[in-house]
C-alpha cells in the first residue's frame, strides 16, 4: 500500500504553463506577475494592499522593521508555534515575550496576554495556529486599551476567518507560501495591510530602499518575490477556495470516525472558520500508547504524522542559550500530546479512511 505523506502541495499543467511563460518571457525578477499576485492577495485577503517577499519568515521579519520599535522593546507571542514567529522578534533586536495558549484552540489565550503587558510592550504577535484564527476580539482589545501593534502570523492560516473576516486583515499579516502550506510558490511570504505609509515602506525595505532608478532613500533589502513564484501565486491563489473546501471537508471526515478514548479530535471556535492547515489530535493520558508510540504505529501503516510542536518555543537550546524564559503550563502540556495526521487535499476516501481505522486501532 502506498504512504500517506504528511503534506503534498499540489501543482499541476496550470502552474508548468504560466511558469513556462514567464521563463519564455525573459522576465524573471519581480514584475508583472508579482503586482498581479498582490493585486488578487488584496482583494481575496480583504486588505488595501500586500506586499509580496522571499518567505514567510521574511514577512516577519519587515513587518516588526516597518513599525520602527527600538531596542529591547517588548514583542508577545505565543509559546507554542513555530520558532519564526519569535526569531523574528529576535532579528530585530527586540525582546519575545511568550505567553500561553487556549487548551482547545492551542491559540493565544488573552488572560495570559494581559498579565504579560507592560510598559514595555510595543506589539502583539499571534499566531492563527494551524488555520484556525486566535481570538481577534479579545486580543484586539487588548492591543486598543495598550496602544499596542497587532501583528498576525497567518504562515498558516490563508483563507481563515473570524466572525466572516480573512485572517491577515485585523492588522498586518504575514503569509508564508512554504509547500507545506495552504497554497505554494516554493518559497515565498507576502504582507497584508490597510496603512498606505506602512505599504511603501515595507515596499522600499523589500528593494534596497529604492524609490526607482538608483534612488536609494533607506537601507533596505532584498527581500523581493520572483516572476515565477508570483505567478505560481496566482494560479494557486485561485485555487485555494478549493483546497480549503477539501480540507475542510477530510477533517470533517476525521473527526466523524475517529472514535477512541483517549483522543482528543479538533476544537473548532464557532466564531471561527478553520482551514486546518494541520488536523492535530490530543493524545490524553487514558490512551493505552505514548504520543510517540502512537505516531510509529501510523507510520508502520504507512501513514506520515508531525509533531507540531515538540516543545515551547523557550524550551528550544537557542532560547535557553539566550536567557529568555517562560512558564507557560499549557504549552508544555500540549507539546507532549499533539500529533498531526494528514488532512490535505489530496487524500482519496480511501486514504481517510485507513487513517481513521488506524488511529481507532492503535494500542
Ligand atoms: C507559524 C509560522 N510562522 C512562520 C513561518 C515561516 O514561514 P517560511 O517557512 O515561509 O519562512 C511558518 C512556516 O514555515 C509558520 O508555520
Amino acid at each position: 500500500m502506498d504512504d500517506i505523506p504528511i503534506a503534498r502541495p499540489l501543482l499541476g499543467d496550470e502552474e508548468i504553463e504560466v511558469v513556462s511563460q514567464v521563463i519564455r518571457s525573459g522576465m524573471l525578477v519581480q514584475g508583472e506577475m508579482v503586482r498581479r499576485f498582490e493585486e488578487e492577495f488584496s482583494s481575496y485577503v480583504g486588505v488595501k494592499d500586500s506586499i509580496a517577499v522571499s518567505s514567510g519568515t521574511v514577512a516577519l521579519d519587515l513587518a516588526l522593521k516597518a513599525f520602527g520599535l527600538d531596542p529591547g522593546d517588548e514583542v508577545i507571542c505565543p509559546a507554542f508555534t513555530f520558532i519564526a514567529t519569535s526569531n523574528a522578534v529576535l532579528y530585530q533586536g527586540l525582546r519575545p515575550v511568550f505567553a500561553d495558549v487556549d487548551p482547545r484552540t492551542f491559540n493565544l489565550n488573552p488572560e495570559d496576554v494581559l498579565e504579560k503587558v507592560n510598559s514595555n510592550t510595543k506589539a502583539i504577535l499571534g499566531v492563527h495556529l494551524y488555520g484556525q484564527p486566535f481570538d481577534v476580539k479579545a486580543i484586539h482589545e487588548i492591543c486598543e486599551d495598550h496602544d499596542l501593534i497587532l501583528i498576525e502570523d497567518c504562515a498558516q492560516a490563508h483563507g481563515a476567518e473570524y466572525e466572516g473576516k480573512r485572517a491577515g486583515s485585523f492588522g498586518t499579516g504575514c503569509f508564508s507560501f512554504y509547500p507545506t502550506k495552504n497554497m505554494t510558490t516554493g518559497e515565498g511570504g507576502m504582507i497584508t495591510t490597510d496603512d498606505d505609509m506602512l505599504a511603501e515602506r515595507l515596499r522600499l525595505l523589500r528593494n534596497h530602499g529604492d524609490r526607482g532608478k538608483y534612488n536609494h532613500v533607506m537601507l533596505g533589502y532584498n527581500y523581493r518575490m520572483t516572476n515565477i513564484q508570483g505567478a505560481i501565486g496566482l494560479v494557486q491563489l485561485r485555487k485555494l477556495d478549493a483546497f480549503i473546501d477539501a480540507r475542510i471537508k477530510n477533517a470533517e471526515y476525521l473527526s466523524a470516525h475517529i472514535s477512541r478514548d483517549g483522543i482528543t479530535t479538533p476544537w473548532r471556535d464557532p466564531r471561527c472558520k478553520h482551514v486546518y492547515n494541520q488536523y492535530v489530535l490530543r493524545v490524553e493520558d487514558d490512551f493505552p500508547m505514548s504520543r510517540d508510540d502512537l505516531a510509529s504505529y501510523l507510520q508502520s501503516k504507512g501513514i506520515g504524522t508531525g509533531i507540531h510542536y515538540p516543545m515551547p518555543v523557550y524550551e528550544q537550546p537557542l532560547y535557553r542559550q539566550l536567557g529568555i524564559r517562560s512558564i507557560c503550563p499549557v504549552a508544555e502540556e500540549i507539546s507532549r500530546r499533539v500529533i498531526s495526521v494528514p488532512v490535505h487535499p489530496g487524500l482519496s476516501d480511501e486514504d481517510l479512511k485507513r487513517i481513521a481505522d488506524a488511529v481507532n486501532s492503535a494500542g
